[in-house]
């Protein structure tokens, strides 16, 4: 059996996260956050002092152990939750996910960890490339002001220190440089349902993409039907 597989991309504080999470939880999912596996790579370049810029130091990200354990994220062993949210962190995530080798050994572990299992997977690059053949695509969205305004609402978790208007800057330049890269920039996978959550709470969202999930269930039901 290969699975049920709901792929959520969009750009920074859209939703995806929070909203995946809860999803997973109602519907018996496994929830893959497929940011903070870059996030922890972006966190253990920085604490071994390699030069970021030059793609040839991070033969390193091969090896590295990420497993997720009770709501944490451990890489090599370490508990690295609270760390990958740092600001430094944040500020040089996108450069490090743009190079080729990063991505490929990234996206090669996420194929490996969603087959033969029901998963819902977030991220930029999920409907494109990691699960092309998804049963269901799902593009989230939001005004870049809203996005803002939610990560500043959410200052601890976040570890937010920035104004709003500097965190939404923030936020265009990171979405500029995903949108861009060479290597499966953030696009909308023609095959996705583009939601714009600007004037949604999670619940609404929650509900219309559960909605989707159940109707995409329903349908493959039957067509299985058909073919016994
Ligand atoms: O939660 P937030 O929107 O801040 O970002 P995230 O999902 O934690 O992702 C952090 C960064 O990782 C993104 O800005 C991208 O540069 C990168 N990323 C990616 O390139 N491909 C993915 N599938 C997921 C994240
Ligand atoms: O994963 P992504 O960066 O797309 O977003 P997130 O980390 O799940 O959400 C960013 C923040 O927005 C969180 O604090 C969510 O609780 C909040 N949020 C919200 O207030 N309303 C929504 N409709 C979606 C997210």
């Amino acid at each position: 059996m290969p699975g049920f597989k709901v792929a959520i991309d969009g750009p920074a504080g859209s939703g995806k996260s929070t909203i995946s999470k809860k999803i997973a939880e109602k519907l018996n999912l496994t929830h893959i956050d497929t940011g903070a596996m870059y996030r922890a790579i972006t966190y253990l370049a920085l604490e071994k002092g390699i030069n970021l810029d030059d793609e040839s130091e991070y033969e390193f990200v091969s090896k590295v152990k990420i497993e997720y354990k009770n709501e944490k994220i451990y890489a090599n062993g370490i508990d690295v939750t609270t760390k990958i949210r740092d600001d430094k962190v944040t500020k040089n995530v996108s450069k490090v996910s743009s190079f080729p080798y990063v991505r490929r050994t990234l996206v090669s572990i996420q194929q490996e960890a969603a087959k033969n299992i029901d998963v819902i997977m977030d991220g930029r690059d999920i409907g494109t490339v990691v699960l092309p053949n998804a049963d269901l695509k799902i593009f989230l969205t939001a005004h870049v002001k809203e996005r803002a305004k939610r990560r500043l609402k959410d200052k601890e978790v976040n570890n937010v220190t920035q104004d709003i208007e500097q965190l939404a800057k923030e936020l265009q330049e990171r979405d500029l440089k995903d949108s861009t890269r060479k290597e499966s920039p953030l696009v909308v996978a023609t095959d996705a349902i583009v939601i714009d959550t600007t004037n949604f709470t999670i619940e609404d969202t929650i509900e219309r993409i559960t909605n989707e999930i159940l109707k995409r269930r329903i349908t493959m039901e039957e067509l299985q039907m058909k073919d016994v």
